[in-house]
């Protein structure tokens, strides 16, 4: 079956025929022997659904909704004693493995980087993010898990910027995909939630264990939300993809941006290997301005959000430096690229005329 339709008809066997998934809002259940489910902390069905539907889009085995996309980066790192991660990921990555774990960061698409991090190590895991934020850098998938595997290391990608209507990182070599569900496969800003696939039995049993032991799942209400919100997601991933593509065309064309970082752009470094991985670019778009002009641009806007996450239907500007990477230091920042003009525009649903409007506005005012 193809993405849209499994998008649908996935995670769909439900009670009495009901075509929408039914909210099971109960702590417990009984009977347990007859159906399997005992307690909501350890599965419920309603999440099962969603565990379904993100397990077949990502095409692994097995897929598991927790409280967060860091609720289940957590679950993630917990299952491995040493961990590798990209230097650019989301703030909140870092400061979770610097918080809680022991982390090496790396610039995993450098081979020799990612190997001398690997020597003499058995059972690691490479966490990258791709495209990643806020720059959009690309890593290339199937090159990192050859290298990853290689020294028996395990590759987890972080999908949240194109979602599975995109990219598939399993299928390309990665042994797991986490989700920010909280952006893309919601998509409607009305809910936080993280999202994990995998092929790994192993890995699976591990979470399954995690998931019931430090009571991390996701909500039966939260599960509706994200499971309803990803029937749409082909559909608004094409439309994300369109926006940000109308609307790179035309910052291109403003001389007071001076930089803009985009995975479509053709002269974008990584827009080869994105092209190779996925199919299509996303809806994100960070691009530099003058760092005194970044209050006055954001105030001028009427239709674009100032507010923090992406990949919603309405378009939101985040402004990295003190938001997204706020619990970076002046000198990781520096080294991210990350400056105090530097704004993230996620594209949303909208009509790209009205969010270039908008963008207009900002330059005249
Ligand atoms: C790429 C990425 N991964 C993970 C997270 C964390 O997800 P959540 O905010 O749902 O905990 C975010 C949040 O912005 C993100 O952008």
């Amino acid at each position: 079956m193809e993405i849209e339709t499994l998008l649908i008809h996935s995670g769909a066997e439900n009670p009495l025929g009901a075509v929408g998934t039914p909210i099971f809002a109960t702590s417990t259940f009984a009977d347990a022997a007859l159906h399997g489910y005992s307690y909501t902390r350890t599965s419920n069905p309603t999440r099962a659904a969603l565990e379904k539907t993100l397990a077949a889009a990502e095409g692994g085995r097995y897929g598991f909704a927790f409280a967060s996309g860091l609720a289940a980066e957590d679950a993630l790192f917990a299952c491995f004693d040493k961990i590798i991660c990209a230097k650019d990921t989301y703030g909140g990555t870092k400061r979770l493995l610097r918080t809680c774990y022991s982390a090496v960061f790396t610039d995993v698409s450098d081979e020799n980087a990612l190997s001398s991090a690997l020597r003499g190590t058995y059972g690691a895991l490479v966490f990258a993010e791709t495209p990643a934020n806020p720059l959009m850098r690309v890593t290339d998938i199937r090159k990192t898990a050859a290298v990853a595997h290689a020294h028996n290391a395990y590759l987890a990608i972080d999908n949240t910027f194109l979602s599975p209507a995109l990219q598939k990182p399993l299928a390309l070599g990665a042994d797991a995909t986490v989700h920010s569900a909280t952006k893309y496969l919601g998509g409607h800003h009305d809910s936080v939630a993280g999202c994990l696939a995998t092929s790994g039995e192993e890995l699976a049993k591990k979470l399954k264990n995690l998931m019931n032991t430090k009571g991390n799942g996701l909500s039966p209400f939260e599960s509706f939300l994200i499971k309803r919100g990803m029937e749409t997601l082909a559909l608004r991933m094409k439309k994300h993809c369109e926006n940000a593509s109308e609307v790179f065309k035309y910052l291109k064309t403003r001389s007071d941006i001076k930089r803009i970082y985009y995975a479509g752009d053709p002269e974008n470094e990584g827009y080869a290997v994105n092209s190779s991985q996925s199919s299509g670019a996303g809806g994100v778009i960070s691009f530099e301005i003058d760092e005194e002009k970044v209050p006055e641009f954001i105030k001028s806007l009427k239709l674009i959000r100032f507010a923090e996450s992406l990949g919603g239907n309405a378009s939101l500007i985040t402004h990295p430096y003190t938001q997204t990477h706020a619990s970076l230091d002046e000198g990781e920042k520096a080294a991210c690229g990350i400056t105090k003009g530097l704004l993230r525009l996620s594209c949303g649903t909208e009509s790209a005329v009205d969010i270039i409007t908008d963008l207009e506005r900002a330059a005249v005012n």
